[in-house]
């Protein structure tokens, strides 16, 4: 059952009557806890016959956005949400040794050295994003550990999409893009030995408002806020993120790669595009496909078709790239 918290989490006026009612308790009972959780520090505005608001903002504050959740696991293990941290990822690492089950995740306001994949720094200021960290325990080999890294790319997809109507589309293997920008990044850490996953970190920065990302990457980089006439709020864009990854998480892992190929390819801007990658492959081609283990296929100028496994890889026509 959702607590008045949650039923105010909306930003918009609530009556009394419809609280008492959908909570199944008095109306004196409401006055109550509105008094109690104001005392808690919450700012809650009464306007008479309209009812009560919540003037939380955008706070990511789980005791407003767990009573959305649908999910079975994912955001019902532990939830640490904090407003400043070093990387959201190196908590749910020290969480994950410490024995914090599947699903469990860290949120922060802002971290002091968020950290980007090939080891770039990611600039994450206070408010300004969604810095999330997930942790996962999947019934995965851990072959197929790249896989997630698409899983969660794709959920974000989903996410941005339904929430702010915007035509997020993924570049190969993670960044989302709008625009022919960077929105969103995601960084995967694994723990494993040969046989079996032990824990997977999987780390999502979205830029949501302006300030977000630094000016001097402007002409690279791109906010929900820059792209859509009414912002979400960053707590709906994180349970719509960990409803679809839940989905796309138990499908991969009852049907493997085929489970999610169709979606992602379809939600691809790399795919049939020519493309640059560099890194341990050097080569220049076309985009064909994605193999069942994450990997591109790019068939070289020289013909010949190549898996590419890492590495930058650097679309046609996006962040820059002419
Ligand atoms: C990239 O595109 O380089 C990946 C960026 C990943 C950034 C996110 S923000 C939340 C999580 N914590 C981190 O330190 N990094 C990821």
């Amino acid at each position: 059952m959702k607590s008045i918290l949650e039923m105010l989490s909306g930003g918009e006026f609530v009556s009394g009557e419809r609280i008492s009612r959908e909570l199944g308790v008095s109306r004196a009972a409401v006055w109550k806890k509105v008094v109690a959780l104001r005392e808690a520090g919450w700012q809650i505005e009464s306007g008479g016959k309209r009812g009560y608001r919540l003037t939380a903002g955008d706070s990511l504050d789980p005791a407003l956005w767990t009573g959305s959740l649908t999910t079975a696991r994912y955001g019902r293990g532990e939830n640490r949400y904090e407003k400043e941290v070093s990387s959201t990822n190196t908590v749910i690492k020290e969480m994950a040794l410490a024995g914090a089950p599947d699903g469990s995740l860290c949120v922060a306001e802002s971290q002091t050295a968020g950290k980007g994949r090939l080891g770039r720094a990611w600039s994450a200021p206070e408010g300004k994003g969604l810095w999330v960290s997930l942790l996962l325990r999947p019934n995965l080999p851990p072959h197929q550990a790249p896989l997630i890294t698409l899983c969660a790319a794709m959920a974000m997809a989903r996410a941005v999409r339904e929430t702010a109507g915007i035509d997020a589309r993924i570049k190969w293997p993670n960044d989302l893009i709008c625009e022919g920008r960077k929105l969103c990044g995601i960084l995967l850490e694994l723990s494993a030995d040969p046989d079996s996953i032990e824990y997977v970190v999987v780390g999502t920065g979205v830029n949501i408002h302006e300030g977000a990302y630094p000016p001097e990457l402007r002409d690279r980089a791109v906010s929900v806020g820059e792209l859509t006439a009414k912002t979400p709020l960053r707590r709906e864009v994180l349970v719509r993120y960990l409803t679809a990854m839940e989905e796309l998480m138990t499908r991969l892992e009852r049907q493997g790669f085929d489970g999610v190929a169709a979606e992602y390819r379809s939600l691809s801007c790399t795919l049939s595009s020519r493309v640059q990658v560099s890194g341990a492959v050097e080569l220049t081609g076309t985009a064909e496909d994605i193999d069942e283990t994450g990997a591109l296929l790019v068939r070289g100028d020289d013909g010949e078709l190549r898996r590419v496994l890492s590495g930058d890889v650097s679309v046609r026509g996006v962040m820059g790239y002419a």
